[in-house]
């Protein structure tokens, strides 16, 4: 009944990124970056059906990770399981280098400690292809609801930086409009304005053009550039190789549930090694 509204870290400066003056650049990384949130050889299947099979992947501080792959390899189900949307049977999920505390095992597995689940849950804002707005609430209503209710953060302080983020995704003009007055793009953007009210250490992003017409989807791709640009660490399922080539730092392609291939974008773009990946690619442009 409820969309998976997603739910906000602890406040903090509102600041893009902590620590994200000291990022290197993308490719003068010689020290990485801290993960803010890794699986590590995770494995998940829906009864029979192995989903994930030995997975591991990090998106580092500050970086854009894209995640490319065809329809049912895993994408949208490695995204649910790094925070916890998803339980999974084997590997580790780890948030800020801390690792998710499991108890039982293989199919019985379940996280361990409920306060530790919500707390990387409101690190990890999520926004969706569906957008998931509440339709009886206001957009301002919508971007304020998870910090005031699941945070418990003051009313007047939540609604200055909700009008911020809303000013900041381009509409700032639609606070008081209903969800079903918005196009497609601008009920992501109240989407992601939503998401970046919480404060979270890192957003992940499930094809959030996908549901768009074109000339929409650039209003939307301007406001996720701009995000990058300021380094906010992000994963990102997008079926966009152009956007998934122009904002990564590291793009990863999955293939029925493994890894198949990863690395920059150039690389994986420009110099795919796997006949996998190139036929998808090739797929993609033929499409
Ligand atoms: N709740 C579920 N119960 C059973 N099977 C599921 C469930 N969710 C996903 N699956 C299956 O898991 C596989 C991976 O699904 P997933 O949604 O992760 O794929 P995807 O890569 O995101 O695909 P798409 O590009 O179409 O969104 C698919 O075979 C799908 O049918
Ligand atoms: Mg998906």
């Amino acid at each position: 009944m409820t969309p998976d509204a997603p739910l906000c870290d602890a406040p903090h400066s509102g600041a893009p990124d902590p620590g994200a003056a000291e990022i290197p650049a993308a490719g003068l990384r010689s020290a990485e970056p801290a993960a803010v949130i890794e699986i590590r050889d995770l494995y998940k299947s829906y009864g029979q059906l192995d989903v994930l099979r030995g997975v591991s992947i990090a998106a580092r501080r500050g970086q854009v990770v894209s995640l490319i792959g065809s329809s049912g390899s895993g994408k949208s189900t490695l995204l649910r399981c790094c925070n916890l949307l998803e339980d999974s049977q084997a590997g580790e999920v780890l948030f800020e280098g801390e690792a998710v505390k499991w108890r039982g095992e293989g199919p019985a597995r379940r996280p361990a400690d409920r306060a530790q689940v919500t707390r990387i849950r409101t690190n990890l804002a999520m926004v969706f292809q569906q957008f998931n707005l509440w339709s009886h609430m206001t957009v301002l209503q919508n971007v304020m609801e998870a910090p005031v209710t699941v945070l418990g953060r003051a009313r007047a302080d939540v609604e200055a930086a909700a009008r911020r983020y809303l000013d900041k995704v381009g509409i700032g003009d639609k606070a008081e409009a209903w969800p079903a007055q918005l196009s497609g793009g601008q009920q992501q953007r109240a989407a992601i304005a939503r998401a970046l009210c919480m404060e979270p250490r890192a957003l992940l992003f499930d094809e959030p053009t996908s549901a768009l017409d074109p000339e929409l989807q650039q209003e939307v791709v301007r406001v996720i550039k701009d995000l990058a640009a300021e380094r906010r660490t992000m994963m990102l399922v997008t079926h966009d190789m152009k956007l998934a080539a122009d904002l990564s730092d590291h793009v990863v392609f999955l293939h029925q549930g493994r890894i198949e291939e990863q690395g920059p974008p150039d690389q994986l773009f420009g110099n795919p090694k796997t006949d996998r990946l190139r036929q998808f690619l090739r797929a993609g442009t033929a499409a």
